[in-house]
């Protein structure tokens, strides 16, 4: 089968191409034939430094990176009864861990997986899944966001923020997203109330008592966060689990909450993505798309940082 595999650490050029032998499922296991992945900014970041590559993915090389995928059932493992040969399915694959996403077959716990909904498309599909279950771990799961809350997203028009955008306004609370003026409209678009420009405003004096802050940014954004959250209220990061002393202070001294997040994979979770999505209620923008060939090309758009809403690759 074709799959992309990295033997160390570095630049796109690590991205190694190669023809290798399809997985071997174990019991609890699918084997699902790619049609779609995605890819996310923690993707490059475990392609470009050891550290994070072997935080995520252990010490064994080489590895396969990737862990978002829509595909078809191939093969069941014996102890599976939820899904047959033929089911499209999609999930985010082993997350931390080695995901083996970046290739044409990969063997996944079918507990990762949920049916995908037949109004949505592979590409739609993989681009729902660490980004979407990202935001649904942390509103939903962690935050537990309700109606007539006010919710702060941070870079709402990114993989994680539109979804979270979209998921925070289905739960009835208002909705404040940050981007730079040329993603205003897609944000509001995905359902924000209010938008901040951080390229020319400064979110700490536009809003105050915000009951939730999704963190997607980190750096000064978090102490700033801190500033406008009312006490008793929380704010997830997602961008660091060290949080500086002098903010974990400033977070106790004014009653607010504090949490780092790192994903997990759930076909749970996965299947309330997917119903949202069936409903319409949950989209996937996907603002571009690369052959599996342009994997590098895709690496070197997503270190950009501007991606707006996801990336999609096809097999
Ligand atoms: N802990 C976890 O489990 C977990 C899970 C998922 C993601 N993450 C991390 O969370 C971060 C976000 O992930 P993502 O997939 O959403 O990234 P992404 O899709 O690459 O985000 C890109 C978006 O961020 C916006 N942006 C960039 N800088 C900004 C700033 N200072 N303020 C507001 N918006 C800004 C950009 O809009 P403009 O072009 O308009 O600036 C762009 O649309 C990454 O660092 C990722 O590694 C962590």
């Amino acid at each position: 089968m074709k799959a992309i595999i990295l033997n160390e650490a570095g630049s796109v050029d690590n991205l190694q191409f190669v023809h290798i032998a399809k997985p071997i499922i174990k019991n609890n296991e699918v084997l699902v034939k790619t049609i779609s992945l995605s890819v996310n900014p923690v993707d490059y970041k475990v392609r470009s430094t050891n550290g994070a590559l072997n935080w995520i993915l252990g010490a064994d090389r080489p590895a396969i990176i990737g862990w978002d995928l829509s595909g078809t059932i191939v093969e069941v493992g014996d102890a599976v009864t939820d899904f047959k040969i033929g089911d499209a399915v999609f999930g985010m694959a082993n997350f931390p861990g080695k995901g083996n996403a970046y290739a044409e077959f990969v063997s996944v716990p079918s507990t990762h997986l949920t049916l995908k909904p037949t109004n949505i498309s592979h590409q739609e599909a993989a681009s729902a899944t660490l980004a979407a279950l990202t935001a649904w771990q942390t509103l939903v799961k962690k935050g537990n966001v309700k109606k007539g809350n006010k919710v702060l997203i941070h870079a709402a028009s990114g993989g994680v923020g539109h979804y979270a955008t979209q998921i925070a306004k289905h739960f009835g609370a208002y909705v404040i997203g940050t981007s730079s003026a040329k993603n205003k409209e897609f944000v509001l678009q995905n359902g924000a109330d209010k938008h901040i420009d951080y390229t020319t405003e400064n979110f700490q004096e536009m809003v105050s008592d915000v009951d939730f802050v999704l963190d997607t940014v980190g750096g000064d954004v978090i102490s700033k966060s801190i500033d406008v959250t009312k006490n008793g209220g929380k704010i997830l990061t997602i961008t660091t689990s060290n949080l500086a002393e002098a903010d974990s202070n400033k977070a106790k001294e004014k009653g607010v909450e504090v949490e780092f997040l790192l994903v997990q994979s759930s076909g749970d979770d996965m299947l309330q993505i997917a119903q949202l999505m069936e409903k319409g209620i949950l989209k996937s923008h996907v603002s571009k798309t690369f052959s599996f060939n342009e994997m590098r090309e895709a690496h070197l758009y997503l270190e950009q940082g501007r991606t707006v809403g996801k990336i999609a690759v096809n097999i």
